[in-house]
């Protein structure tokens, strides 16, 4: 693994594309795309990369039908309940990036909770944007500056690059390297907007649900032969 790589951003996309192309319910994408997160969180920490950030579910998901709302959130009480606990042992710091205020309390209780759990753990950083939205992040973030400003805590003076940084939601992670968007969409939907400034970026044709180590892997190959400007010659 090249030295560089310290942090991949997934946008798990095609989910709902995967099942109606078999004839099933667009859940029955969500349900085999959970089971390829995982794995994908499995092999990332066998290849020891520290940083990794999932794409779950986005403000504008809230917009979808009810009961494709409500399956997703019972999805998610699941995996905070079972499957994060796998990862949790393996020595994972947990962290939530969104609006917390729009899910509900014993989901934001169980993610509170968890992110105390694994506050200590050094071993991998695992973020999941949750009821993220890249826009309201900055705004928020605004906000805070403004009323530290208003508070007499900083000066307009004291606002850079580096203090904004530390008022989003990401706020200690490193940006991403390489964001990887599968479904074959060539956007990034209010993704880390920030954070991304220089990123590079990896659009796979394959729906979440058949996305796998080996492809993954593979993605890691062509990213380590990239090469990163940032600017300079
Ligand atoms: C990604 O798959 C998962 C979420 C956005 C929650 P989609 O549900 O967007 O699947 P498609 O894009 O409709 O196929
Ligand atoms: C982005 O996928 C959000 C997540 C993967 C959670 P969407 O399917 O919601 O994005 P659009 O609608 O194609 O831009
Ligand atoms: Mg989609």
């Amino acid at each position: 693994m090249s030295a560089k790589l310290k942090h991949i951003a997934f946008i798990m996309d095609g989910n709902g594309r995967w099942a109606t192309k078999r004839g099933l319910p667009r859940s029955a994408g969500h349900k085999k795309g959970a089971e390829v997160l995982q794995e994908i969180v499995k092999t990332a920490a066998d290849m020891e990369i520290p940083c990794l950030t999932f794409y779950a579910f986005s403000t504008e998901n809230w917009h979808r039908d009810k009961a494709e709302v409500d399956y997703l959130m019972n999805l998610l009480r699941q995996y905070l309940h079972s499957e994060l606990k796998e990862i949790k042992e393996r020595g994972a710091r947990i962290r939530f990036i969104g609006e917390r205020d729009m899910l509900d309390s014993d989901i934001v209780a169980q993610m509170n909770n968890i992110e105390a759990e694994t506050a200590a753990n050094e071993k991998f950083t695992l973020c999941i944007a949750l009821s993220y939205g890249s826009r309201a992040e900055i705004v928020h973030a605004a906000k805070m500056m403004a009323a530290s400003v208003a508070s007499g805590k900083i000066q307009i003076s004291d606002i850079n690059e580096n203090t904004f940084a530390s008022q989003l939601y990401t706020a200690g992670i490193p940006d991403p390297d390489l964001v990887i968007r599968t479904s074959g969409e060539q956007r990034i939907s209010n993704y880390l907007l920030w954070q991304i400034a220089y990123s590079e970026f990896y659009f796979s044709k394959t729906l979440w649900p058949d996305f796998s180590a080996k492809e993954f892997k593979e993605i890691i190959d062509d990213f380590n032969t990239r090469e990163r400007r940032y600017g300079k010659l």
